[in-house]
C-alpha cells in the first residue's frame, strides 16, 4: 500500500504551495494546465502511469501546506511524518499517541476525515478513537471499566436495528446460518410511544410487525412495567418465546424517560434482552442533574446513544453499546478474507470493520472527538444543563399564559415541551368535536405563516386521540431565552386572529 506513496517522479511539476514565490506558482499552474489540456484532449486515462493523468480532477496538491496529504489514494505523495508514525506503530503504541498525542499530529492530515473505518490498517488513527471514545462512554453508562463493545453507526434508527440482531444472536445464534425458519415464534416488546425504527426491524430482520408487542404508557408517556409483564405472561401462554424488549430514554414526541429498573427485573425475570433507546435522551448521561432520569440504564444488555441528537455532534453519529463483548463480532462477522486476514502483523481485533453491517464505513469518530476534546466532558455537561433550563424556563412561561394550554403537567423531563396554542376565536367555545377539529388546524398554519415569514420554526404533530399540539424541543446550547420569548410572542402574533 505505501508504495503508492512514491514521491513525485516529475520534476517539471511540484506541489502548490502557500509558500511558493509568485514565479514558482505560475510555473506549476501552467504546467498543470498544459497537462490538463493534453490528458483532456487525448483521453487517454490508461497505461502504465495512468494514474497520474486525469490532472485536471486531481486538485489535491493545492495548499498543501509544506507538505503533501498522506491519503493513499493521493498517489503523488508521501505519508506526512506523523501518519508514518501511525501506521508504523503497533496499536498498543498508536493508543498511547492519541491519548498524548504529539504536537503537528495527525490533526493536520487534512484529508483524513475521508478514511474509510473498516481496518486498522486503513484508518489507525480513528479506530483507535472509536475504541477509547466507546469505552468512555459505557463507562457513563455504568459498565465496570467500560467493559464491552459497541460500534458507531448510520443513526439511531441502525443502532435500534442493531440491537434487535444481536438480542436475536445472543438467544438463537444458529438463525444467523439457518435463518428464521430455525427458531420458534419470536417475540418483541416497546412502548406504544417509541420510535418507529424498533418496528422498521422487526420487518428489515424478518420478525414480522406483529411480532412487536406494543406496551401501554402511563399519563406522562412512560412505560407501565404490569402491562409489560402481562404481556409477556400473555405471550408465553401462547407458545410465543419473548426475547428483547425496548426501554425508551426520551421517547421523540413526549421526551419520557421509561422506568428502566422496573423493566430490567422482569427482563431478568424472563430471560429477555433489554435495550434501552436513548438516542435522544442518552446525552443527559452527562450531566449529574439530569442522569437519574436513565437510572439502572447500567441493567441494559444495549444502548443506543445519537451524539448527533442532544450533544450536538453533526449528523451523523450514532453509537449501539453492548454490554457482552464478542456479540456483535459472532453476530456480524464474515470474515471476508481480502480484508480481514487473519496472519496480519498486527493484532487483528483492532480491524474493527467486520462487526458492523456495513463495508466501508464513515469516520463519524472524528468530529465528536474534537468537540469532546475541546469542551471536555464539563463543557458537555453545561450545554446539556442549559437546554433543560430553556425547556423549564419555556414551560414555567407558557403554563398559565393565556391561549396556552399544555398536553401534560409538571415538568418537561427531557426538553419536549409539547403544547396547544388556542387563537381567541376558540378560547370559549365548549370542548367537543368542533372544537377539536378546528385546533387541529391550528398549530399547521402558524407553522405555515412562521415559514412564510422566515421568523422561527417549531415542529407540530398529532398524538394517539390528541389533536395537533406544538413540540418545541432545545438542543441547540446557542439558544437563549430572549430566543424562547421571541417564539411565544411570535405563536401569539401569528395565531390569535385565526
Ligand atoms: C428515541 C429515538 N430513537 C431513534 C431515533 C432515530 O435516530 P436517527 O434519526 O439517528 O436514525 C430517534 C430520532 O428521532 C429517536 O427520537
Amino acid at each position: 500500500m505505501f508504495n503508492n506513496h512514491s514521491p513525485d517522479s516529475s520534476p517539471s511539476l511540484g506541489f502548490l504551495q502557500k509558500n511558493n514565490s509568485l514565479e514558482e506558482r505560475s510555473r506549476i499552474v501552467s504546467s498543470i494546465k498544459e497537462r490538463a489540456t493534453k490528458d483532456l484532449l487525448s483521453c487517454d486515462n490508461t497505461g502504465g502511469d495512468a494514474r497520474f493523468k486525469r490532472i485536471e480532477t486531481d486538485f489535491s496538491n493545492l495548499y498543501a501546506r509544506g507538505r503533501s496529504f498522506c491519503l493513499p489514494k493521493m498517489e503523488k505523495s508521501p505519508p506526512c511524518s506523523s501518519c508514518w508514525r501511525w501506521w508504523k506503530s503497533s496499536p498498543a503504541t498508536s493508543r498511547r499517541l492519541l491519548t498524548n498525542p504529539p504536537r503537528a499530529s495527525v490533526w493536520s492530515c487534512p484529508t483524513s476525515p475521508k478514511q474509510v473505518g473498516f481496518t486498522y490498517e486503513i484508518a489507525p488513527v480513528f479506530v483507535l478513537m472509536e475504541q477509547l471514545t466507546l469505552k468512555k462512554m459505557r463507562e457513563i453508562v455504568g459498565w465496570p471499566n467500560g467493559e464491552g463493545d459497541g460500534i458507531f453507526s448510520p443513526g439511531g434508527a441502525i443502532s435500534n436495528m442493531y440491537s434487535v440482531m444481536i438480542a436475536r444472536y445472543k438467544y438463537f445464534p444458529e438463525i444467523k446460518t439457518k435463518g428464521m425458519a430455525a427458531a420458534p415464534r419470536l417475540v418483541l416488546f416497546t412502548s406504544e410511544l417509541s420510535h418507529y425504527s424498533i418496528k422498521k426491524a422487526s420487518a428489515a430482520l424478518g420478525f414480522g410487525t406483529d411480532n412487536l408487542i406494543l406496551l401501554n404508557t402511563d399519563e406522562r408517556g412512560r412505560v407501565i412495567p404490569a402491562d409489560l409483564e402481562s404481556k409477556v405472561t400473555e405471550a408465553k401462554q401462547k407458545g410465543y418465546v419473548p426475547v428483547y424488549v425496548n426501554a425508551t430514554a426520551g421517547t421523540t414526541v413526549f421526551g419520557a424517560f421509561d422506568p428502566i429498573n422496573d423493566i430490567a427485573d422482569i427482563c431478568e425475570k424472563y430471560n429477555m434482552w433489554l435495550h434501552v433507546d436513548a438516542a435522544w435522551g442518552g446525552g443527559l448521561l452527562m450531566s449529574s442533574k439530569h442522569r437519574h432520569k436513565m437510572s439502572g440504564i447500567h441493567r441494559a444488555n444495549s444502548v443506543t446513544w445519537n451524539p448527533h441528537k442532544m450533544m450536538g455532534v453533526p449528523l451523523q453519529c450514532s453509537a449501539i453499546l453492548v454490554r457482552e463483548r464478542g456479540l456483535l463480532q459472532g453476530c456480524n462477522s464474515m470474515c471476508a478474507g481480502y480484508l480481514f486476514q487473519p496472519d496480519k502483523h498486527y493484532d487483528v481485533t483492532y480491524d474493527t470493520g467486520d462487526k458492523a453491517i456495513q463495508c466501508g464505513r464513515h469516520v463519524d469518530i472524528f468530529k465528536f472527538w474534537l468537540m469532546w476534546k475541546a469542551k471536555g466532558t464539563v463543557g458537555f455537561e453545561q450545554q446539556i444543563d442549559k437546554c433543560l433550563d430553556l425547556s423549564a424556563y419555556l414551560y414555567s412561561k407558557i403554563k398559565n399564559r393565556e391561549g396556552f394550554q399544555m398536553v401534560f403537567n409538571g415538568e418537561p423531563q427531557h426538553t419536549n415541551v409539547c403544547f396547544w396554542y388556542l387563537p381567541l376565536s376558540l378560547r370559549h367555545l365548549p370542548d367537543g368535536e368542533e372544537k377539536r377539529e378546528r385546533l387541529h388546524k391550528v398549530a399547521p398554519k402558524i407553522k405555515a405563516m412562521m415559514m412564510e415569514s422566515g421568523t422561527t420554526m417549531v415542529g407540530y404533530q398529532p398524538q394517539g386521540d390528541q389533536v395537533n399540539f406544538f413540540r418545541m424541543v432545545i438542543s441547540n446550547p446557542a439558544a437563549t431565552r430572549s430566543d424562547i420569548d421571541f417564539l411565544v410572542e411570535e405563536i401569539e402574533r401569528l395565531g390569535q386572529d385565526l
